[in-house]
């Protein structure tokens, strides 16, 4: 059905009620979710991943997402209706559908500059695979620019046309790893901003049909690529603020948390929660596409860029701390809890993990780390043989000093496992008032807490 040859006897409204193919490019925390919100709702679709083995048990209705509600129960169920099918075939996965959503990571390489070469490859695969008047929706958050620009010049190489021989839109994915299906689903609205008119409209009839609160359509895909960008920066903008305050409230000997609660019950306030430092393959990367943009357009985005090194300082300064207590790192058995970039989720993308490790090893400490959420297979290739520490509890008198990095609730509570150490709790999960048989440390109260 070649959706975008309109005018057609049947309005927008009734081609999405005739139920589409869709196909969704990317299965994981978010690309799963999606395809189940679409599954539940009637419509048929499949799923391609570049990981056969994840592909493999997706179409045996495994997944790995254990703490994402729903998700198992309708995967099982969209399987036994014959609603979802996996691939790692691009070209079977694409074929006869009329939506193609895209939700692959786009990511900063080591240079700490945009790497779309797999999403460059999958458009040229899909100028080829996709039948006339698909529309493609791409929903892993892009620098502004990308979708009207690099991706849309793609898919028109061969002569194709955006709007006539293929639709084009960029409508990013808002969640929360957690709680996929009811952000989707019930929470906020879809934002949608089109390369075209008439591609827009049918995006918008598409969400219309899974999403509670509706779908907001912006002027352009670039606006939409904006909107998305802008308030992650945004985002690490006030977390780098909130960092500072805290830096700043050990050198007044005052609480952070308790001015941040006084503060914020002004309604022009909204002071973050301080922390160890920002991670995951969001909040981190949006700032640096934006920098990368600004300084490649001569101008510069000066304010994300501190905010960026405000918030990986944090790292250095839970080590500045730990050696204004201890002395000297040297020598010091050390726990690090979480590798995760928050509690609960599998990511450990731009963890401070990854830079707290290596530093406190040139300080010469000895360093184990405990996540209930990796095993020590993963750990030990990240960070070497025999740096994974099975649980918090069984080894817990070997160590001098524990850094609590991630929220796990496993962590909370913990406090009698403690005695006698220092607790650097970079995340809060620690109550003063049960620390007295041990030193707890945490951000913007060193002063505070006895
Ligand atoms: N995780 C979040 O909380 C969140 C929230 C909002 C938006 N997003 C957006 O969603 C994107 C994806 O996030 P996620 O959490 O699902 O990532 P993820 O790492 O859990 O999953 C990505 C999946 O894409 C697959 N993949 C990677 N490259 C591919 C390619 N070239 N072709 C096909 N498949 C490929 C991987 O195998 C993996 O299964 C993010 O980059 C971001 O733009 C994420």
């Amino acid at each position: 059905m070649n959706l975008l040859e309109i005018p057609y006897k049947k309005s927008e409204t009734e081609i999405i009620n005739s139920r589409p193919k869709i196909t969704i490019i990317g299965l994981g925390k978010m690309g799963i979710p999606l395809c189940l919100v679409f599954t539940n709702a009637g419509y048929g679709v499949r799923g391609y991943d570049i990981s056969q083995n994840l592909v493999e048990a997706l179409n045996k209705g495994e997944t790995t997402l254990k703490n994402e509600p729903l998700v198992n129960e309708r995967l099982r169920a969209a399987i036994l209706k014959k609603k979802f099918k996996a691939f790692t075939d691009l070209k079977k996965a694409v074929y006869g559908s009329s939506f193609i959503i895209i939700i692959i990571p786009i990511i900063t390489d080591i240079n700490g500059q945009t790497d779309l070469s797999s999403l460059n490859e999958i458009y040229l695969k899909l100028e080829q695979y996709i039948d006339p008047g698909a529309i493609i929706i791409q929903e892993s958050t892009l620098p502004p620019g990308i979708t009207s620009g690099p991706l849309r010049d793609i898919l028109q190489a061969n002569g194709k046309k955006s709007g006539v021989d293929f639709g084009l839109v960029f409508a990013p994915e808002r969640t929360f790893s957690g709680r996929v299906i009811e952000d989707i689903e019930a929470r906020y609205p879809k934002l949608v901003g089109g390369d075209t008119k008439n591609a827009s409209v049918l995006v918008q009839k598409l969400y219309e049909q899974v999403c509670e609160k509706g779908v907001v359509v912006l002027s352009n895909a670039t606006t939409a690529e904006a909107v998305k960008t802008f308030k992650g920066a945004y985002r690490d903008a006030n977390i780098a603020i909130a960092n500072q305050l805290a830096i700043l409230s050990d050198l007044y000997k005052v609480d952070i948390l308790e001015i941040i609660e006084a503060a914020n019950t002004e309604p022009f306030s909204h002071i973050h929660k301080p922390g160890i430092g920002v991670g995951g393959h969001c909040i981190p990367i949006y700032p640096k596409f934006l920098i990368n943009q600004a300084l490649e357009k001569s101008s510069d985005a000066a304010v994300f860029q501190t905010a960026r090194d405000m918030n990986d300082f944090m790292v250095k300064y839970c080590i500045e701390v730990l050696k204004k207590t201890v002395n000297k790192l040297s020598g010091a058995k050390i726990l690090i809890l979480g590798l995760a970039y928050r509690g609960g989720v599998k990511e450990a993308r731009y963890s401070p993990t990854l830079r707290l490790i290596p530093q406190l090893r040139s300080e010469g400490a000895i360093i184990k780390l405990h996540d209930p959420m990796f095993n020590e297979t993963e750990v030990d290739q990240l960070f070497g043989a025999a740096t994974n520490e099975n649980s918090i509890s069984g080894n817990i008198n070997l160590y001098d000093i524990v850094i609590i990095v991630t929220d796990h609730e496993e962590f909370y509570n913990t406090e009698e496992f403690y005695a006698d150490k220092i607790v650097f709790d970079g995340r809060y999960v620690l109550k003063p008032e049960k620390s007295k048989k041990f030193k707890l440390l945490q951000p913007g109260r060193l002063f505070v807490i006895d």
